[in-house]
């Protein structure tokens, strides 16, 4: 079932009554009883109406856990059992529902609980607002802001081991959602008294204990401390040691929420160095030293802590040290600088270090606020936490305990007024009859104290103005006659003799009647402390600091900024932000809880009637409780009213349609209640007396009783048919589908079925057709190829009658022609001699061929030797004379030919074909050679003047006149030489000069040799033994090389008539002087036209690189 349909109540299972209204009889005793019958079975929290009271366990209560808050969330307040987890409920969905803006009041005396109410409100509220890694954040710097405040505003007292030693009022600001956007803190006097001096079995500020006990060995160097508390003047020594308080864990914690909260890790070094400088400063002790005026003088006993504090602070030593010994009194631009005796010194002292605590107080305050601030300008909600420090009764109470107990005296006012006010304005305006309870108003005790003209405070403040010597004393008397005849004001010295002979009241003493009890002030300390005065030596000593922190905490020390005005008094500070305070939260919706301390042991499971009855008393609980119930215990919009007890009635159960006032008055008259007993307002039904709301209450469980059966058996029967419905449903659906698939297969099973059928009948159809088809394409080519063949028959026959036809008609012809010859013959016989056919025969023979002959005359073809065409024989008998005709005709055509040429070139064509037969096919240059025209004298011998000496000495015809190369046989490098063939010799003579180099015969030249390439080397062997031979055969080069050989050939056979041999080969052998040597010719890259590269490779080779 969800859980929003849980329906518990405040009346289930109760302990006691948990709301004091319902209290039935009303007294004080039944009162305190229920609050101990609670508080005995761990029931802390009571209400009275929408007022918590919370009874301190002093013990850790399994009732704060996440599983509380969610039961807690979003409930009404009065359904489940009392806690402060419904009323910090309560508060934030009215904020964040009806965008009314809630202040959560926490009152009650020192160590009642408030400081951890308000924890447990600002936890609550940070469990069930928004989440998300920003707000998160908010919450974790809201939350982590209390340690840090604590560590430095709570000490132990003997009251509270973890007392708040200043006011703190948070705001928690929300946006339209409800999600925390930040805060902002406020806060209202520390008690820095406490940092000089703390009362017996009491402990300095937590701070202190916390850096001494958890500091590290460095920080604690660093800040030049010692670890052990007695070694400090400002640490109270009998309770340094805190039961169930572990100082080192602590000031982890601490320095964990200021990183949490965004201090800078400087900022908390700075801070330290502060704390620990205030502590130093308690060491500083001073000793007397009179001088010869007499006056006394003090000087600082050792100079050592004063050493290391201005180290800590970046100060200059002989600055405070003068700041501790003398004051400057600045009066109409005169400077008076006066000697401070010891005492005088000491007070400087403790003054600086309260002063240098406080600011740095007021500063850590200021630094969170800085790191909470909203950041959004959107409009905020706003909800307020006060936890303000609680009313104090001490032995010895002084100026603190005065303002603390006023501010407490206002917070009680701004209690009365506004639940008195409200509940008043309900009945009002619900329209409901009522008489004005009696109830203490405070509000003459506030007006002691704060009244302008003749209030504590405002005398406090004259007496410190005045001129004059102003102490404590003149202060008390300046009371005793202002305040005398003020009923709550108690004086030995009064002018009212009322307390003349009250042993109880001292001298120096004035007694205040609070609301909470009589409380004595010692007037000792007032005037001072209201003055708050540090000598402006000090605070420009501090200004005059290195150290970043401490100089901003004294402005005031800024020459440039000094003011001659005095600063306002603590008291009317107080004053002015007390009242601000609460014009604030009269604007907010209130939400209170009363703390109650059960016992002054800090011990759980002590109840101490005594203890709490007082405090019942003076926080006006049984007022509250006879208020509310003045007119009517319990009180219920009629909505709800009609909701809770509907079943009662059988017209409003289960459905009620009209309005539920009418709902409510149907079912209280049905059910016989008395009309006395209730009132009807006019959105909320009044009951009178709790007996009636339990009898209801009772009548409303047996009722339910009834209903849960009724219910558990409509619903099992509902449950029953459902589940019949919802098988009957699944069965039809069951079935259907088993239906379906068994019609669907067989479906299936038919269609394929059908369609083979179907495809055996196409099949056969189709074939049927195509046999049809294929028939009359039968026919139809059959009488095609029958037509062919027929008419081919018929064409045969037709030839063949035509070619018999022809045959005959031949054959007639021929029969006709030897018949006709015959007939001839047989005719002219007569006429002709025997043996005439034979020459008939010839003669016609003769005939043909004298046609023949003239015929091929006019046919002849032309007379080119190179002509290949030749007309057709007529005859087939002349075919040999055809043949013939044609070879006599080709040579005789050919000899014309020969005949057209003189004898010169007779003599060129016939060298021309000596060289095709020497070299064709055989040697690659030859085929170049073909064109070229063979000259034979290039050089003009007879005729160029150069040569003419070369001429002389050649007495035959000169074949062939060139220039060739020589190659030389030892290096392969080539010489140009005149090449001169005669008839008989060829000479070689110097190309330049035309000097004979060597003279051979033709006769000595036994053969040539020459490569297959195009190159133009050849090789002239020498007949062995002859004296040409002497240095060897020659090798030479020649573009001309085919025409040289070729003259060179015929020469040689003109002169001796045999030939020499022209050996073709790539690879011969040469002989030099005595050498064989090898030619050989390698293909090579062509480097020199075409001329070949020689290299003598060793005696036995020729290397010859050709292209
Ligand atoms: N709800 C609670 N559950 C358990 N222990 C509690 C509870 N409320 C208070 N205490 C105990 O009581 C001690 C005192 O409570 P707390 O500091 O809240 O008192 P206080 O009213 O703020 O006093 P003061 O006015 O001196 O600051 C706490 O330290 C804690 O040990
Ligand atoms: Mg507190």
């Amino acid at each position: 079932m969800p859980k929003s349909e849980v329906k518990t109540s405040l009346l289930d299972n109760m302990i006691g009554v948990g709301d004091s209204v319902l209290l039935e009889p009303l007294t004080e005793d039944t009162f305190l009883e229920n609050l101990k019958n609670r508080f005995d079975h761990s029931e802390i929290y009571t209400y009275i109406g929408s007022v918590v009271i919370s009874v301190n366990p002093y013990r850790h209560l399994p009732i704060y856990t996440p599983e509380k808050v969610e039961e807690y969330r979003n409930r009404n307040f009065y359904e489940l059992s009392p806690h402060i987890y419904a009323l910090a409920d309560e508060a934030y969905r009215s904020l964040r529902d009806q965008d009314k803006d809630q202040c959560i009041l926490i009152t009650g005396e020192s160590g009642a609980g408030k400081t951890e109410a308000s924890k447990l409100v600002m936890s609550y509220v940070a469990a069930v607002c928004g989440k998300g890694a920003e707000v998160n954040q908010v919450k974790e710097q809201l939350l982590q802001s209390n340690p840090v405040l604590e560590a430095f505003g709570n000490a132990k007292t003997m009251r509270n081991d973890n007392s708040s030693r200043f006011g703190k009022y948070m705001d928690i600001e929300f946006d339209f959602k409800g999600d925390p956007l930040g805060g902002v803190i406020s806060n209202y006097l520390l008690e820095k008294s406490r940092v000089v001096k703390q009362p017996r079995g009491e402990r300095n500020f937590h701070i202190f204990y916390q850096l001494l006990s958890g500091g590290s060995e460095d920080l604690l160097k660093q800040l030049k401390l010692e670890r052990e508390f007695n070694q400090y003047n400002y640490l109270g020594l009998d309770s340094a040691k805190v039961n169930g308080v572990d100082d080192a864990a602590n000031f982890r914690t601490v320095k964990n929420a200021m990183q949490i909260v965004g201090f800078m890790d400087d900022e908390v070094e700075l801070v330290l160095e502060v704390v620990a400088a205030v502590l130093k400063l308690g060491n500083i002790e001073f000793k007397p030293e009179s001088r010869v005026n007499g006056l006394d003088e003090s000087r600082i006993q050792d100079k050592n802590e004063l050493k290391e504090i201005c180290e800590l602070l970046g100060q200059d030593q002989a600055v405070l040290e003068r700041a501790f010994s003398f004051r400057t009194v600045e009066a109409k631009q005169e400077k008076v600088s006066t000697t401070l005796n010891v005492a005088q010194a000491y007070y400087a002292r403790d003054a600086l270090a309260k002063n240098l605590y406080n600011r740095l107080f007021t500063w850590l305050v200021n630094r969170i606020n800085e790191s909470i601030k909203a950041q959004s300008k959107v409009r905020k909600k706003v909800m307020g936490v006060l936890d303000i420090y609680g009313f104090e009764i001490f032995e010895n109470n002084s100026f603190e305990q005065f303002i603390i107990n006023y501010c407490n005296e206002k917070l009680q006012q701004i209690f009365i007024e506004l639940t008195l006010k409200e509940e008043q304005e309900e009945y009002i305006k619900e329209g409901i009859e009522w008489t004005h309870i009696e109830y203490f108003n405070n509000a003459i005790i506030c007006e002691l104290i704060e009244n302008n003209t003749n209030g504590i405070l405002a005398m406090l403040d004259e007496e410190c103005l005045r001129p004059g010597t102003v102490t404590d004393e003149t202060f008390l008397e300046k009371l005793n006659q202002v305040c005398a005849v003020h009923e709550r004001f108690e004086s030995r010295m009064s002018k009212s003799s009322r307390f003349l002979n009250d042993t109880t009241l001292p001298h120096n003493c004035f007694r205040i009647q609070h609301y909470a009890g009589k409380v004595m002030y010692h007037v000792e300390g007032f005037v001072d402390k209201n003055n708050d005065l540090l000598y402006r030596d000090l605070s420009q000593a501090m200004w005059k600091t290195n150290h970043v922190l401490v100089k901003s905490l004294f402005p005031e020390g800024n020459p440039a900024k000094m003011s001659l005005k005095r600063p306002p008094t603590a008291g009317s500070q107080f004053k002015a932000s007390v009242a601000t305070l609460m014009k604030n939260l009269q604007t907010k919706n209130p939400n209170y809880i009363r703390c109650i301390k059960p016992n002054d042991q800090k011990a759980p499971h002590i109840f101490a009637e005594a203890l709490v009855r007082h405090q019942v008393r003076y926080l006006g609980l049984m007022e509250n409780v006879r208020v509310r119930r003045a007119g009517y215990a319990f009180k219920q919009p009629y909505e709800s009213c009609l909701e809770r007890y509907k079943m009662l009635c059988s017209q409003t159960w289960p459905h009620w349609r009209q309005g539920s006032r009418d709902g409510v008055k149907v079912l209280l008259t049905e059910l016989q209640i008395p009309p006395e007993e209730f009132s009807y307002g006019r959105s909320k039904i009044f009951i009178r007396n709790p007996r009636t709301l339990f009898e209801l209450e009772d009548l409303r469980k047996r009722r339910l009783e009834d209903l849960a059966t009724l219910i558990q058996k409509i619903y099992r029967g509902w449950k029953c048919r459902t589940n019949f419905l919802l098988m009957k449903k699944s069965q039809i659906i069951i079935s259907a589908w088993t239906k379906r698939h068994f019609q669907r297969k067989k479906y299936l099973q038919l269609k394929s079925v059908t369609l083979i059928i179907q495809s055996y009948i196409r099949g056969w159809k189709a074939r049927k057709l195509l046999r049809e088809l294929k028939h009359q394409k039968r026919c139809e080519e059959s009488a095609t190829t029958i037509a062919a063949y027929w008419r081919g028959f018929q064409a045969r026959m037709e030839v063949r009658r035509l070619k018999e036809a022809a045959m005959h008609k031949h054959a007639i012809a021929v029969i006709w022609a030897y018949w006709l010859g015959y007939e001839v013959r047989r005719e002219y016989r007569k006429f002709f001699r025997a043996n005439a056919g034979k020459k008939i025969y010839e003669f016609t023979i003769q005939r043909i061929m004298q046609k023949y002959f003239l015929e091929m005359k006019k046919k002849l073809p032309s007379m080119s030797p190179t002509e290949k065409t030749w007309p057709p024989r007529p005859y087939f008998f002349l075919d040999d004379t055809h043949t013939e005709l044609k070879r006599i005709f080709h040579l005789w055509r050919c000899k014309k030919y020969r005949d057209q040429f003189t004898e010169q070139k007779k003599a060129i064509f016939e060298e021309k074909l000596e060289a095709s037969e020497l070299f064709k096919d055989k040697k690659a240059l030859y085929t170049n050679s073909v064109q070229q025209p063979f000259q034979g004298d290039y050089l003009e011998i007879s005729k160029n003047p150069k040569y003419q000496k070369l001429n002389g000495a050649v007495e035959e015809k000169i074949v062939l006149a060139d220039v060739v190369n020589k190659i030389n046989r030892a290096n392969g490098k080539v010489a140009p030489r005149i090449f001169l063939l005669t008839q008989s010799n060829f000479i070689l003579a110097d190309q330049k000069s035309g000097q004979i180099k060597s003279t051979i015969p033709v006769m000595d030249i036994t053969s040539v040799s020459v490569s297959k390439q195009t190159d133009g080397l050849f090789a002239v062997h020498l007949k062995e033994g002859s004296t040409a031979a002497a240095k060897g055969d020659f090798l030479f080069t020649s573009d001309r090389l085919i025409e040289i050989i070729t003259k060179l050939y015929r020469t040689i056979f003109f002169k001796t008539n045999q030939k020499i041999n022209v050996e073709i080969n790539n690879e011969f052998l040469v002989q030099f002087n005595q050498d064989k040597v090898c030619v050989k010719f390698i293909q090579g890259a062509q480097k020199n036209g075409n001329l070949p590269t020689c290299k003598r490779k060793n005696n036995r080779l020729l290397e010859v690189t050709v292209p």
